[in-house]
């Protein structure tokens, strides 16, 4: 696996954060472990499906490590409209053990650092009210709401 870094930082944990630029078993394993923390109906990706958002240039797989260990992923989306760029956050997952630590905080500032760099006006993200830690996070670090409607057409049988 090789690794470009692209953002660290510390609270009272040393957190490297690095967009994944190949997919190896200890990749698919940290997914194994973070999707089921994530979603209850998604399956965990296989290697091929890690490589397709890896090989991407219009996403970006972030990897947070705490002492060599994979503990939490975001995936950056960009995609191009006639009125911009667009950038949106999708899937923030950080280990349970790993929890309340800045690791999420570190995913999240490195997303907009890549996002502002690629020229994107805005990043956009959506969180059930539910997710309250996640919400508390998202309103820290200066998300703030947007009113829209959000529709969704199922496209399952
Ligand atoms: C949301 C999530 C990614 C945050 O990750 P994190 O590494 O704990 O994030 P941070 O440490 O940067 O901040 C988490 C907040 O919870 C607080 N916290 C403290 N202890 C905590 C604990 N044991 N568990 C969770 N949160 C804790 C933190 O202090 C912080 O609160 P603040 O924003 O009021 O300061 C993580 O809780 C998670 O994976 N949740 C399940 C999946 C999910 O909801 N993803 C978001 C989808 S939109």
């Amino acid at each position: 696996m090789s690794w470009s870094v692209v953002g660290d930082t510390v609270r009272d944990m040393s957190v490297s954060i690095r967009a994944a630029s190949e997919v190896d078993d200890a990749v698919v394993a940290a997914f194994a472990r973070l999707i089921p923390q994530l979603s209850s109906s998604s399956p965990a990706p296989t290697a091929a499906d890690l490589l397709a958002i890896v090989d991407n240039p219009n996403s970006v797989l972030f990897l947070a490590e705490v002492d060599g260990a994979l503990v939490g992923s975001l995936t950056l989306v960009f995609y191009r409209i006639p009125t911009g760029l667009k950038a949106w956050i999708e899937d923030v997952v950080v280990d349970a053990s790993a929890r309340g630590h800045g690791v999420g905080e570190a995913l999240n500032l490195a997303a907009i650092a890549e996002a502002r760099a690629r020229g994107a006006k805005n990043v956009s993200l959506t969180s059930r009210s539910s997710r309250e830690a996640a919400n508390r996070l998202y309103q820290r670090l200066g998300f703030t709401p947007y009113e829209t409607n959000l529709y969704r057409y199922s496209l399952d049988d």
